[in-house]
Order: structure tokens, then C-alpha cells, then sequence
């Protein structure tokens, strides 16, 4: 039973205001947590709660969302007995009622929800990856890191399009390796680009900024700081992995790209030669959400080479991903437990993808907090992939370092991707 549920105000990663939820429960457990927060949004995602006064934070704060935690939620929430924190979150869909978290705010029942399943897996003395592995019936392994290094698109200033390039230590042998390449790869691009005239100001998510504006350039970096690094370019040892975010660069029902207006075909034919041309994995939302045919197109052309993930197209919506896999689009997809709103329903949609074999990579958002929630979620639920920006920031760190305690936890769990 939950006896005191309590929101406060506070700041995420980019001076913007978020909750941070503190749960207690009769016996005295004592949970918290912190609600990330996107800037290049999908449109269909559960919609935060923000207060819109231009007096303070520029409209951004979430006194409202704080207020419905402390009020209506926590009335509804203690003092009753719940079976489960499946059961209290449907109970906060249900207090909702509008079906995209939009009344109470989905920054507001994500902080309550992942507090609740903090709570159930302390109550149940098992380590969170442990009891949502439990819950899912999964089994566990430490994901592989997905470093994003360099930051372009709504995520940084400058004229790159795509907004991330990650490096992927497919080949590590373990994760404290893999973390250990993403580092040494990092401090060596810096290097790099410093040595190259550019300068090394950061992204949103800790990876560089330089002023480039065609991704290839940027690739040819990566490889670059890669090879000096003294790792293997390639699935054997760090591949790469894109997420262009096109819906940001989405111009009519073209894509501008550092200054061309290219059609979907002519797009999918430019990922294609970069797939061909440098050691590129897996690309998350190639093209925009709105853009379905050319996402069967994409899916069809590149499916077989990579991951064709989906994020803003999919929004860890377990009927949107259904109606994907349905009609063949893409072969992958991200989740974000904020996108959809509570652990219960985000389960769900990794269920979906699991059992119609496609590819998941758990994943942050841009604005976060030091939580590091979603390194136990990517472990338990056994999904192989994680990304969490660059292996500098505190906030971005929080996540990779969970990662390596949980591994110190349970040094049998296996590292890497899943076959199935
Ligand atoms: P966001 O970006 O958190 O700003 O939405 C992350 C992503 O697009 O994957
Ligand atoms: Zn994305």
C-alpha cells in the first residue's frame, strides 16, 4: 500500500523544469524518481503537462502536473490496496480518462509509475532489472551501449540535419569493454576535431557539435576516431548507428538535407550508399512519421542490411507498433516508458515487438534527470540495446554506470545482442 506520494518541481538536463516523485509505503520503503522529457517529439506521444505561464520557465514549469501528483493522484493512489503496479497503473490511465495522459499530464503519471514499480520490486527485495524481468518474462542481459556522439538536428545548433550518430560496440566482449570504447573513441574525436579546426561545443545528449553539415562527413570522422582509437570499424568491433530524426527536417513531402530538397526515394537511395559506404548498423527514423509508404519502401529496400527502427512513428504504442508490424514498416523500434506514459503499457509494447521479432533498443530522452531507471528497464526486459547519448554528462553517465553495477550484481548475466 502506498502511504505518501509527493511531487516537487525540478530541472532536467536542459534548464527545463520536470517532476521528481517520491513514493513511501506503509512499511516504510521509500522510492524516487525523475521524468524525462523530448524535444524532437512524435506527434502522436502521451502529452506532457506544462503550465504555459510565460512568467516563469518561458511557460515551461509543470507546477500543474506537480499539483495533480500531490492532489488528485495521491488521493486516489494511498491508502488503497493494489494488487500490483500493473493494477495502479491502470488505475492512473483509468483517473485520466483521456486516454493520451493529456488531463493529468504524462509527465505526471510516468514519475508515478515508475516510482510504483520501484516500489513493488523493493517491496518484493529483488533489484528493479530483476523484478521487471520477473513481470515480463524475460530473461535478463546487459545491453549493448549506443553512444551518440555527435548531436545535429533540434539537439544541437549548427547545419547538421541528422540528429544522431552513435558508435556501437557490437564486437565488445562485455559491457565495462563496451563503455570503455565509447569513452577512449570519444575523448579521441575530440581530439580529432579539435586537430581539424573545428570546435568541440556539445549537443543536447554530450556528443559534439562541430559546424559539418553532410552526415558523410561526420561518418568519415567517426570511422576516423574509430580506427585511432585502435578498434575495428564494423560489426565485429564498434559499428555505427544513425537516428536522422527526418520528421524535423520533413519539407512539405520532401526532406532537406544539408540544403537538398530530396525526395523519400531519394533519401532511402542516399542511406542506402552510406550503408554500403561506411559500417552503419541500424538507423532509427530514416523518415518521417507521416510517411508510411516510404517507410514500407525503406523497410523493403535496407531491412535485410539493418535496423529499420521506428521512434516518433511508433511511440512505444503497442496498437501503433501492431498496425507497423501489420503492414510491414520497419523491422525495429525504440521505447521510451515517457512516450507512452506507464511501465505497464511500455511492457506491452516490447511484448508486441518481441513476439513479432523485431529488434528493441531501450532509450532516454534529450531532457533527463540522474535516474537511471531505464538501465535496469533495458536489462530486464532483455532487449539487448540501449542508448543513452554520450559517455560524458552526468545524466547521460548515471545510465552506463547502472549498467556496469548491474553487472557487478549479477556477473552471470550475458552481454550483447539478441538473436530473436
Ligand atoms: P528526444 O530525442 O528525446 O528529443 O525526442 C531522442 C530521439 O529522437 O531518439
Ligand atoms: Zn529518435
Amino acid at each position: 500500500r502506498i502511504s505518501h506520494l509527493h511531487a516537487v518541481e525540478i530541472l532536467d538536463s536542459r534548464a527545463r523544469p520536470t517532476l521528481a516523485v517520491t513514493l513511501t509505503t506503509d512499511d516504510g520503503t521509500r522510492v524516487h524518481a525523475g521524468v524525462p522529457s523530448g524535444a524532437s517529439t512524435g506527434t502522436r506521444e502521451a502529452v506532457e503537462l506544462r503550465d504555459g505561464d510565460r512568467g516563469r520557465y518561458h511557460g515551461q514549469g509543470v507546477l500543474a502536473a506537480v499539483g495533480h501528483v500531490n492532489g488528485e493522484i495521491a488521493r486516489a493512489l494511498t491508502g488503497r490496496a493494489f494488487a500490483s503496479a500493473a493494477d495502479v497503473d491502470r488505475a492512473l490511465i483509468e483517473l485520466d480518462g483521456t486516454g493520451t495522459k493529456a488531463r493529468l499530464g504524462a509527465n505526471a503519471v510516468v514519475g508515478v509509475s515508475l516510482a510504483v514499480a520501484r516500489a513493488e520490486a523493493a517491496l518484493a527485495g529483488r533489484p528493479l532489472w530483476a523484478h521487471l524481468a520477473r513481470i515480463a518474462g524475460t530473461e535478463p542481459r546487459l545491453p549493448v551501449p549506443h553512444f551518440n556522439v555527435v548531436n545535429g538536428g533540434v539537439h544541437a545548433p549548427g547545419d547538421l540535419d541528422f540528429q544522431e550518430f552513435m558508435l556501437a560496440p557490437l564486437g565488445a566482449p562485455g559491457l565495462p569493454e563496451a563503455v570503455r570504447a565509447g569513452a577512449e573513441i570519444y575523448t579521441g574525436l575530440k581530439a580529432l576535431l579539435s586537430a581539424g579546426g573545428h570546435t568541440t561545443g556539445l549537443g543536447d545528449e554530450g556528443g559534439f557539435a562541430p559546424a559539418v553539415d553532410r552526415p558523410e562527413k561526420v561518418l568519415e570522422l567517426l570511422v576516423e576516431a574509430i580506427d585511432a582509437a585502435g578498434y575495428r570499424p564494423g560489426r565485429d568491433g564498434v559499428a555505427l548507428a544513425l537516428d536522422p530524426a527526418a520528421g524535423e527536417f520533413r519539407a512539405g513531402d520532401r526532406y532537406r538535407v544539408a540544403g537538398e530538397e530530396l525526395t523519400s526515394d531519394q533519401l532511402i537511395d542516399r542511406y542506402e550508399e552510406i550503408v554500403e559506404r561506411f559500417p552503419v548498423w541500424s538507423i532509427e527514423d530514416g523518415l518521417a512519421e507521416d510517411d508510411w509508404d516510404g517507410w514500407v519502401r525503406l523497410t523493403d529496400r535496407l531491412g535485410d542490411r539493418v535496423q529499420v527502427m521506428g521512434d516518433d512513428i511508433f511511440v512505444t504504442d503497442p496498437a501503433v507498433i501492431t498496425e507497423a508490424i501489420d503492414r510491414r514498416v520497419g523491422n525495429s523500434a525504440l521505447i521510451k516508458v515517457n512516450q507512452i506514459g506507464t511501465v505497464t503499457e511500455t511492457l506491452e509494447a516490447l511484448r508486441v515487438c518481441r513476439e513479432a521479432g523485431y529488434a528493441r533498443m531501450v532509450s532516454h530522452r534529450s531532457g533527463e534527470t540522474e535516474d537511471a531507471f531505464i538501465a535496469d528497464l533495458a536489462v530486464g526486459t532483455g532487449c539487448g540495446q540501449i542508448k543513452s547519448g554520450a559517455p560524458a554528462r552526468g545524466e547521460r553517465v548515471a545510465k552506463y554506470n547502472r549498467l556496469i553495477e548491474i553487472g557487478e550484481e549479477d556477473r552471470a548475466l550475458p552481454f550483447g545482442l539478441t538473436t530473436g
